[in-house]
């Protein structure tokens, strides 16, 4: 659930019934997230999953990151445009849910090319030596500043990195946020718009995801 569910839910069921219809494999793990996790609206949506699905498929990238699995709605979504010897690492701290991603990323036609690791992502970024083509970031907040200090070394010429949740229910709004995580975001923002070795948008599609790309 998001800011703009909560206030048109009419419109956001007109958006998702005039999208592509939602594979059975993402029908069946969404299902599943809501009947067995405590916090299911953690989900990246229908709507969110179709963009990831449709810049995977444009970029047909070889080495996606994701940070913050969950229960791998948003990996399996990402994979759709995987190159044919491409790979996605997915990145999660929550061991309790793993059987689930592990569950459903082992029933992907993609099974092979999905590396899902119980760690950290700021000792993972610290430690990698790859370059991504594609990241999406969707996990603790108050490390999103860091994580893009930390990915941008990681990205060359054309990749693309999203950040989700950056319009955090319209805090981002607020002058001087008393919140650590409205904070973060707000400084994530600027810090994205003034570099100047990306180009951004900030869609308002849910919760807001900022697109960038690497020039
Ligand atoms: C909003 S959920 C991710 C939703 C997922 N992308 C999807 O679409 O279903 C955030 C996840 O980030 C994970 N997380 C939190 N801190 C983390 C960290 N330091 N490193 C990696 N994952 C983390 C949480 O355990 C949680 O599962």
């Amino acid at each position: 659930m998001s800011f703009f569910e909560e206030k048109n839910p009419e419109m956001d069921r007109y958006l998702e019934n005039h999208a592509s219809s939602e594979p059975e494999i993402l029908k069946k793990l969404r299902r599943e997230t809501y009947q067995k996790t405590t916090q299911p609206h953690m989900i990246s949506g229908y709507q969110q999953g179709r963009l990831l699905t449709m810049v995977s498929q444009m970029i047909q990238p070889k080495n996606i990151l994701e940070i913050g699995t969950f229960t791998g709605y948003a990996t399996l979504c990402l994979t759709a445009g995987l190159a044919k010897e491409g790979k996605i690492t997915t990145l999660d701290v929550n061991e309790d849910l793993a059987y689930l991603p592990r569950k459903y990323f082992a029933e992907s036609e993609y099974s092979e090319q999905i590396d899902f690791k119980l760690q950290d992502a700021k000792e993972f970024l610290k430690n990698t030596d790859e370059f991504f083509d594609l990241v999406f970031i969707d996990a603790d907040k108050e490390n999103y500043v860091e994580y893009f200090k930390l990915i941008k070394p990681r990205t060359q010429s054309g990749a693309i990195v999203m950040f989700d949740n950056v319009l955090w229910y319209g805090k981002v709004l607020e002058e001087n946020p008393k919140q650590k995580s409205t904070q973060i975001i707000k400084e994530l923002n600027d810090l994205v718009a003034k570099d100047e070795d990306f180009e951004n948008l900030i869609l308002p599609l849910r919760d807001g995801v900022n697109l960038l790309r690497r020039k």
